[in-house]
């Protein structure tokens, strides 16, 4: 639904009839005689536009432009001024103070309408792109959730690799002594019904083996790291615009068509670099996080520095070991999973990489990894 409500104010009630006479058909109409009963009005109106007349007894047009331009709750809504002043010095005051034109009286009628027309229009039009602005905030949190849960299962898979590939060695001294045994005492025959357990055991960790290994397989295509940090840093900017003020990069990756692997991976590795940088750089008063990709010896590596506050000597050692966090909400409560540089770690290095942390107190951390390239086509 549009908003089609237009607030009049002037003093002049002969001038107040002349405007609601000529709009009240077509808009929704409220008045007021003063700059005060204006600002009043405006907040539980809430008018798509304010026709204003600059001179009035109190606060002037001006000064009530603006209030209404720095009302976080009214400041979207069009001021067109209307005042017999016409110098040029006059129409410039009305621009500086917020308003978006200035009509000079006597008015042309159909003037005043085409302008009105066009002033109602970009409100609404702003309006709308608000509100698919909130939707598109709604859709990053959303993502960012599944993001999160995308990179538990990940870890979660990989731990589950990990447990599922370390049975592997006790059940081969399992079948070590079952075959010594079957020698020993071939009379024993449930040593056979032990083995064919064994077995079938054995199979059923080769196949789990088998699909963890096929899904991170099937992922792996041509990827541009620059590509990735650039995605990446988009995302950031689109949480909150101010951090498109912190970043700084220099992007040299040249390796198209080299490096493969699965997107999803390398963009939460990056991600999640990028998320702890940000983090940690939130009370600081200087805030730069410099990113930096560039390839050579085979390798594409990445760097990402921040001037954060950096970790504690102590701490150095254990921010790659999982559930290891520092990151307490207001209550003191634990809000940081701690899987983070866990998960980076593991996956760098299941790619082959190798990831490192530098950090000094009061100056910075940064961490780098490379990463190969693929060797057939290297
Ligand atoms: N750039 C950084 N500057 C300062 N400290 C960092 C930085 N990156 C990581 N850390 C420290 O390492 C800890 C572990 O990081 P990790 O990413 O694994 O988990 P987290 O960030 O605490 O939680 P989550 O990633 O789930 O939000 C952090 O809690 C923080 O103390
Ligand atoms: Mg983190």
């Amino acid at each position: 639904m549009s908003n089609n409500k237009i607030l009049i104010v002037d003093d002049e009630p002969k001038n107040l009839k002349i405007l609601r006479i000529r709009l009240k058909d077509v808009y929704e109409i409220e008045e007021a005689a003063t700059g005060e009963e204006a600002l009043e009005k405006i907040e539980t109106f809430e008018p798509a536009l304010v026709l204003l007349d600059i001179m009035m007894p109190g606060i002037d047009g001006y000064e009530v432009t603006k209030r209404i331009k720095t009302n976080p709750k009214t400041q979207n809504c069009k001021v067109v001024l209307l005042s017999g002043k016409a110098l040029l010095e006059e129409k410039l005051e009305g621009y500086k103070a917020g308003a978006e034109d200035y009509i000079t009286k006597p008015f042309n009628g159909e003037e005043l309408l085409a302008k009105i027309k066009v002033f109602i229009k970009l409100f609404n039009l702003e309006d709308r792109l608000e509100r698919m602005n909130e939707d598109l905030e709604e859709e990053i949190k959303a993502r960012t959730e599944l993001l999160l849960k995308n990179e538990r299962m990940a870890y979660v898979g990989m731990q589950a690799g990990e447990i599922v590939h370390n049975l592997k060695n006790p059940l081969s001294i399992i079948f070590g002594y079952l075959g010594h045994l079957k020698k020993k005492h071939p009379e024993i025959t449930e040593i056979e019904k032990l083995e064919k357990a064994s077995n079938k055991l054995l199979d059923i960790i080769k196949s789990i083996m088998t699909s963890l290994n096929r899904d991170i397989q099937n992922e792996m295509v041509d990827l541009s790291m620059n590509q990735i940090v650039e995605d990446e840093l988009r995302f950031l900017e689109s949480i909150d615009k101010q951090y498109k003020s912190w970043i700084k990069t220099d992007l040299n990756f040249q390796s198209q068509g080299m490096f493969k692997g699965s997107s999803t991976h390398i963009s939460q590795i990056v991600g999640n670099l990028i998320k702890n940088s940000v983090e940690a750089m939130k009370p600081c008063e200087k805030r730069i996080l410099s990113i930096s990709t560039y390839d050579a010896m085979n390798r594409v590596f990445v760097e990402v520095a921040d001037t954060g506050p950096g970790i504690p000597k102590e701490e150095i050692e254990k921010v790659f070991e999982p559930l290891f966090t520092t990151k307490t909400g207001e209550d003191g409560g634990v809000v940081g999973t701690g899987l983070g540089l866990s998960y980076c770690k593991k996956m760098v290095e299941a790619y082959g990489g190798e990831i490192k942390l530098e950090s000094e107190l009061g100056v910075g951390t940064k961490i780098s990894f490379y990463l190969p390239l693929s060797k057939d086509q290297a």
